[in-house]
């Protein structure tokens, strides 16, 4: 077992631990936050993730599907200067890793009160700029957008539940102030160690 695999294996028992101690979703995610910075800032997880291949055309690298609590541990390989769409991941909790590179998460605050159908209006209100080992914990519904950078970048991404084939997500159209609901993105099963 490679040294990456070891490392993950034992962060998804750590997170049972924690799991089976605390029934609040927002407690667990606070608690899995160390845990999973931990994971992200270690060299051998870092240098696991160079050899990675690109999900552009929407696609995730999928990890892991909880059998008991039904997270699951996603990746996104960027390629540089990629453009982030406006979004939420709608009932679930994320937390995003950063391994590689240099990304840029922003914030967004949802300013019309909803009343329209398909219709919103979303304001700029932060951004924070996150190289390898920065973690961001995103509320269910936060609306936001990673942003690439000038380089290849990836992360490493635990979501509190499976919503692809399940719950629809939200993209948000800034030009049009529309609101377009989909699923999320393809999910390519990936082990360590497995050639690009
Ligand atoms: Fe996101």
């Amino acid at each position: 077992m490679s040294q990456a695999q070891a490392l993950f294996e034992r962060f998804i028992s750590d997170v049972h631990a924690v799991w089976a101690a605390e029934p609040d979703m927002g407690e667990r995610m606070a608690q899995t936050k160390p845990l999973f910075e931990k994971l992200v800032r270690d060299p051998a997880m870092q240098a696991e993730s160079d050899s990675w291949p690109s999900t552009e055309g929407h696609k995730n690298l999928l990890f892991h599907t909880d059998e008991t609590y039904g997270f699951i541990v996603n990746a996104v390989v960027r390629e540089p200067n990629r453009k982030g769409s406006v979004h939420d991941h709608s009932t679930a909790w994320v937390l995003y890793g950063l391994l590689a590179g240099h990304e840029s998460l922003e914030r967004y605050d949802r300013v019309d009160d909803g009343s329209k159908p398909d219709y919103a209006e979303v304001k700029l209100t932060g951004v924070t700029n996150g190289g390898p080992g920065n973690v961001d914990l995103v509320p269910p519904y936060a609306i936001h957008a990673e942003q690439g950078g000038t380089g290849r970048s990836v992360a490493l991404i635990f979501r509190s539940q499976r919503l692809v084939g399940k719950v629809m997500q939200h993209g948000y159209d800034l030009q049009n102030k529309t609101i377009i609901s989909r699923w999320g993105p393809t999910q390519i099963p990936y082990t360590f160690g497995q050639a690009a």
